[in-house]
Order: C-alpha cells, then structure tokens, then sequence
C-alpha cells in the first residue's frame, strides 16, 4: 500500500518536472541528465549482481515472469530491475534503502543487503542494473531524482 503512494507521488513530479521551462536555458543546468557509465563500476556491480541478486531477480535483471501477480500468501515475486518494471519510478535514496533494509517490514520477500554489502557495493549494482535503462528511462528518473536532492 505504502509503495502505490509512493509511485503515485513520483509519478506527479515526474509531470511537475517536465513542465518546467527554464532548466536546458540555466546555466547552471542542474537538470541536464549525465548518465553513469564508469566501466569499473558497471563490472564490479554486474558481479555482485550474478552473486546476491540474480537468483531471484534473474541474471539480466528481467525478473520473474509472473512478477505482477501477487501469491497466495500476498507477495509479489522479484520485479524486472532493468528499466521494464518500476524501479525507476524511485528516487536513488528508495533504492538504496529498499535493498539495505529489504521489503519485509513492508511485508515483502525482499531480503536485507546492509550486514552483507557496503554502501559502494550497493551502488555499484544500481549502476550496473540502470545501465539497461534506455536514455528516456534514465532521463525520467534522473529528471525525478533531483527533485529530492
Ligand atoms: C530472495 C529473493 C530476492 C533477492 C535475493 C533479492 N531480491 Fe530484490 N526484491 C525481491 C522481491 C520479492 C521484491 C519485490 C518487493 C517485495 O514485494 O518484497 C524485490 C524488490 C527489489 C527492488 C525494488 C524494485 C521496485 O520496482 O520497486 C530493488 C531495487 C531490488 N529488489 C534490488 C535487489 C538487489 C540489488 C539485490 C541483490 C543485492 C536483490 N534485490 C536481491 C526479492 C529478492
């Protein structure tokens, strides 16, 4: 429940964002969008991946086929982390905390990284599954993301 208003939040500033006129004009172009791709980063998350996180969110980061239909016991499966899914509809700081904290206080089956991996690691992996967004789905969370910022 709490994740639907969420979504929803993000998804009005999304709409907020785009409306506004100023940003490629600013010179300080808070907004202009700068994807990273640092090789390094992209290797050593793919790694971490294959090791902590393929097993259920599949080794492309597709996901489980079914990921949308709730089980009888009234969980979701492991979502697509490679841009077909929501998991851009989050700020930087909801994924960061969603895997260090895992979704079971929420009642999810989403385990906890933070005693197994460190904040470099974690983000390691967001970069290495956001290097299969597409550009329009980078630009959309980036876009949104630095309305938290
Ligand atoms: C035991 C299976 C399992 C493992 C292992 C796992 N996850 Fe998940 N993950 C889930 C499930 C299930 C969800 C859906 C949330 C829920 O309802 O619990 C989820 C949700 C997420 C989300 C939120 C996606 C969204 O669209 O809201 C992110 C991000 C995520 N996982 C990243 C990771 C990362 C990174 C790792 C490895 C460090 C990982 N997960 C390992 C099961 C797993």
């Amino acid at each position: 429940m709490k994740k639907k208003i969420l979504l929803f939040s993000v998804v009005g500033l999304l709409v907020a964002c785009s409306d506004e006129p100023a940003t490629s004009a600013d010179p300080q172009n808070k907004t202009a969008v700068v994807r990273n791709m640092d090789f390094a980063k992209i290797s050593r998350g793919g790694k971490l991946f294959q090791q902590n996180c393929a097993i259920c969110h599949g080794r492309q980061a597709e996901g489980a086929p079914n990921w949308q239909q709730m089980d009888d016991s009234g969980k979701f499966p492991p979502p697509p982390l490679n841009g077909s899914a929501h998991a851009w509809h989050h700020p930087k700081i909801v994924l960061v905390n969603t895997i260090k904290n895992g979704t079971a206080k929420s009642g999810g089956n989403m385990p906890a990284w933070k005693d197994k991996l460190s904040e470099e690691q974690i983000n390691d992996i967001i970069i290495w599954f956001q290097s299969k967004w597409s550009d329009e789905i980078y630009s959309a969370w980036y876009l949104a993301d630095q309305g938290f910022r």
